[in-house]
């Protein structure tokens, strides 16, 4: 590999692109993304979020405290894209029509609303404001995760593959590819690999003795 040095850039690449909803004082609600967003800690669970301070978001969220991460999908690309591009000192981000609409609902735990077509909403409370340069770094603490329903399997267990996410790279949004690995499949022991292979086959057993003994019943009525 030959390599050339750049002067310091901005190319941490994937980021995440999220819609980040807050209120004013009067319930007011806006609307802005982010990419430049970031899990920090897991006990208390915590996260930060870059602002430019001339964002219209910026000075809501520093004097109320509080803001969603709400994660987008392929449905919510284009609005992701449109609420990143236009301010909400102009206009109304939660009176949009079509494709680009989308709907403010009440959060568990906070005033700022939470986007009701989001897959998964987090609701977050600012603990610190660093001031970087271009950007203010807001450092928050998570303090409800709002889950869609239909991406819980029987067991209640969250399956987020389902939920369709974005990334964004390098100016350009993207669906999730396909799934290349698991937490920890580089140290997985061969010996494991084959119990959960077999235990896979034998739930396959199962299911499809189960769907025997269903044809037999039905045929007996
Ligand atoms: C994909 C994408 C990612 C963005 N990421 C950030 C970000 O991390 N921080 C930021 O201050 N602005 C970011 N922006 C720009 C703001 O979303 C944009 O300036 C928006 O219009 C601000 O809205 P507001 O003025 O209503 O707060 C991003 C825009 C896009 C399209």
């Amino acid at each position: 590999m030959t390599r050339q040095y750049w002067r310091p850039s901005n190319l941490l690449n994937p980021v995440p692109a999220v819609m980040i909803s807050c209120a004013d004082e009067n319930g007011k609600a806006n609307v802005m993304t982010a990419a430049w967003t970031g899990t920090i800690c897991s006990d208390p669970v915590m996260v930060s979020v870059s602002i430019r301070k001339n964002r219209y978001s910026h000075d809501i969220i520093a004097r109320t405290g509080e803001f969603v991460i709400n994660l987008t999908n392929e449905r919510l690309a284009k609005v992701t894209d449109y609420v990143g591009v236009m301010t909400g000192a102009k206009i109304d981000k939660f009176n949009l029509k079509g494709d680009l609409h989308i709907t403010a609902e009440p959060s568990k735990v906070i005033k700022a609303p939470c986007i009701a077509e989001s897959p998964l909403c987090l609701e977050c409370k600012v603990k610190q404001i660093l001031e970087l340069g271009s950007h203010d770094m807001f450092i928050a603490e998570v303090v409800s995760t709002d889950v869609d329903e239909s991406l819980l399997d029987e067991a209640g267990r969250l399956d987020l593959a389902k939920a369709d996410l974005i990334a964004y790279n390098h100016g350009e949004y993207f669906t999730l590819g396909k799934r290349i690995g698991k937490f920890g499949y580089s140290v997985k022991k061969a010996s494991t690999i084959k119990r959960e292979k077999a235990e896979k086959k034998s739930e396959h057993h199962i299911s499809s003795q189960q769907r025997r003994d269903i044809k037999k019943k039905s045929r007996y009525k």
